[in-house]
């Protein structure tokens, strides 16, 4: 048992709402600060000691008798030290009572409702298929991730914020047996040993000075050793990528963590990776794996210091290759996704940056929209030992957070597709008003100009492919129709090559789904080009007039997405990020 956890056991009291101590309606430094909703409980750290120095002051703020001063020094200047932390508290109590109500974006009771909701964990269960038949060629596992928080805050959580969680479909013989678990990270162990939220919230903790002075409760959890930030803070909840024989859960604040898959389609969560102690920082929740190469290419984003974006690959057999500081980037920018082709990574800058003083001084989200930055497309070559032969193209008003696919075209032409973030600066406040343009662009490298064609009127995000051609010309990509991101009302087909849609399927009324996620039929190879579409597309759908989720397969060739086959999930599965489908065959080797 760690040092933190002896110290939860010893000093833990809750108590409802208005934390206060042994002062009436004076509450402590030590405790946690008061919920700007009621209904919630609150822990307070304070110890027995604590408490007895608080009551002997309190007896000498009320009693004043002529006895009293004949106190100890070190008394009456502890009396007085106390007397400040009651009159800063009760100022910052003051504080507190006049906040304005947390903005919808952050408020967990307006956030996390409805499917947004989050759920237990589920052992594994049988499900029953309720609609067509499995195809025997689905064999393997079907994953999802998600925000799913342990413990619902009193303050501010985005919906990016919560706990990850794992929703997978273990396929077999036409029998599907579904299981959640929690990513067992380093901040879900100490929490869910501690009852409570411990760690702070990048996006949504630094709302006010209160919640400035919260987090240093945490600085200080920190320096005394009950927090050890060298295990990693992140939440695992963004996505899930496989290679070098590893099941990986990612999120881009922090290392990949290693899951295995039982026999018995439970989800294990092995460890935090740090591929042989050679990355120490994080790492994209998005890495690109070429299939042809077996090789694996990330970056990792650094939101204070230079270099902030740093790009590096694993070879095929998972060894991590020499870094590139991008030092061409002069400013703190969050990069979320990028491309590969065969010769070249690509990546996306926006015009968000990151603001590090907003933490600093309580004034919201790190992450803010700068009007004056222009866009634009960084190519390097893929096996670049510097930054030295960075490329930067300009490009006004293309905003990507994701990459669809990208390739060559000839020696000079680079296409790049994605879905454009039109209005990017509500994407973290009002991302329903967000439209998601999905665009081609192809960049001249040799003249620098770039051309663009918008290939849907549609708002299209959370995209796949066939995997077996990233970084290599496709034709097809699926596509989720935004209704509120990660919520997605159907899914269309893109023909990237004809740069029109081919076909749709819309879930009905009142049905959403998530990233719809292609599936080749053939798991080791793709036969011939004709073929590319030739497999499924799956994703889990919520019926919310019922309450049902299942999981449903569509047939990719068809000219409607027919459904192949429903399984009914034994209870709903919230709305989430990333998905995966991972072979039997691959997973035979996993870990
Ligand atoms: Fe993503």
């Amino acid at each position: 048992m760690n040092s933190f956890s002896n110290s939860m056991q010893t000093h833990p009291k809750p108590i409802q709402k208005t934390c206060y101590t042994t002062f009436r309606g004076i509450p402590h430094l030590g405790a946690r600060l008061p919920s700007r909703r009621q209904e919630t409980w609150v822990p307070v750290l304070i110890s027995s000691q604590e408490k007895t120095t608080i009551q002997g002051d309190h007896a000498d703020s009320t009693g004043s008798s002529l006895g009293k001063i004949a106190l100890s020094n070190s008394l009456f200047l502890s009396s007085h030290i106390s007397r400040f932390q009651n009159c800063l508290s009760t100022t910052i109590s003051k504080f507190i009572d006049h906040q304005p109500p947390l903005h919808p974006s952050v408020d967990p009771c307006q956030v996390f409702t409805g499917n947004f909701a989050p759920v237990d964990e589920l052992e594994p269960t049988n499900c029953t298929v309720v609609e067509g038949e499995l195809p025997g060629c689905l064999n393997g596992v079907y994953i999802r991730n998600g925000s799913n928080p342990q413990h619902m805050p009193n303050g501010p959580l985005h919906f990016f914020e919560g706990d990850g969680m794992l929703h997978s479909l273990t396929l077999s013989g036409g029998q599907a047996t579904h299981c959640s678990r929690y990513v067992k990270t380093y901040k879900y162990m100490l929490e869910k040993e501690a009852g409570f939220p411990i760690f702070p919230n990048i996006l949504s903790g630094f709302y006010s000075l209160p919640d400035v002075l919260a987090n240093v409760k945490v600085a200080g959890r920190v320096l005394c050793g009950q927090i050890n930030l060298m295990r990693g803070f992140g939440l695992a909840n963004t996505s899930l990528a496989f290679f070098s024989n590893k099941l990986l859960a990612l999120c881009e604040s922090d290392l990949p963590y290693v899951i295995g898959m039982t026999q018995e389609g439970d989800i294990e969560t092995v460890g935090r990776w740090d591929f042989d102690r050679k990355l120490f920082a994080s790492m994209t929740a998005h890495p690109k794996v070429d299939k042809d190469t077996k090789e694996a290419f990330a970056f990792h984003c650094n939101p204070t210091c230079f270099p902030y974006v740093t790009y590096f690959y694993f070879n095929e057999d998972g060894v991590k290759q020499r870094e590139v500081p991008l030092l061409s980037i002069n400013q703190p920018t969050p990069i979320h996704d990028f491309a590969i082709t065969k010769r070249f990574a690509i990546f996306p800058e926006t015009q968000l940056v990151v603001e590090p003083t907003n933490v600093m001084l309580g004034r919201g989200m790190p992450v803010v929209f700068e009007q004056k930055k222009v866009p634009r497309i960084g190519i390097l070559p893929r096996y670049a030992e510097s930054d030295s032969n960075t490329r930067w193209f300009p490009v006004p008003g293309f905003n990507a957070m994701h990459v669809t696919n990208a390739w060559e075209n000839g020696d000079d032409e680079v296409v790049l597709v994605a879905p454009n973030v039109l209005s990017i600066a509500n994407v973290f406040h009002k991302i329903e008003k967000v439209h998601f343009s999905l665009e081609k662009l192809t960049i001249n490298t040799r003249t620098g100009k770039v051309s663009r064609k918008v290939l849907s009127k549609r708002s299209l995000e959370l995209g796949s492919m066939n995997p077996y051609y990233i970084g290599k010309k496709n034709r097809y990509a699926y596509l989720g129709i935004a209704e509120k991101v990660p919520k997605m009302s159907g899914l269309a087909k893109i023909d990237l090559e004809k740069e029109c849609e081919v076909s749709r399927r819309l879930y009905g009324p009142g049905c959403f789904g998530g990233e719809p996620l292609f599936v080749p039929r053939n798991a080791n190879a793709v036969k011939s080009d004709e073929d590319e579409d030739d497999g499924f597309v799956v994703s889990y759908v919520h019926d919310e007039n019922s309450g049902q989720s299942n999981f449903t397969v569509m047939d990719a060739k068809s000219p409607n997405l027919d459904i192949v086959a429903k399984v009914k999930l034994p209870r709903r599965v919230p709305y989430g990020f990333h998905s995966l489908f991972v072979s039997q065959d691959s997973l035979s080797n996993n870990w």
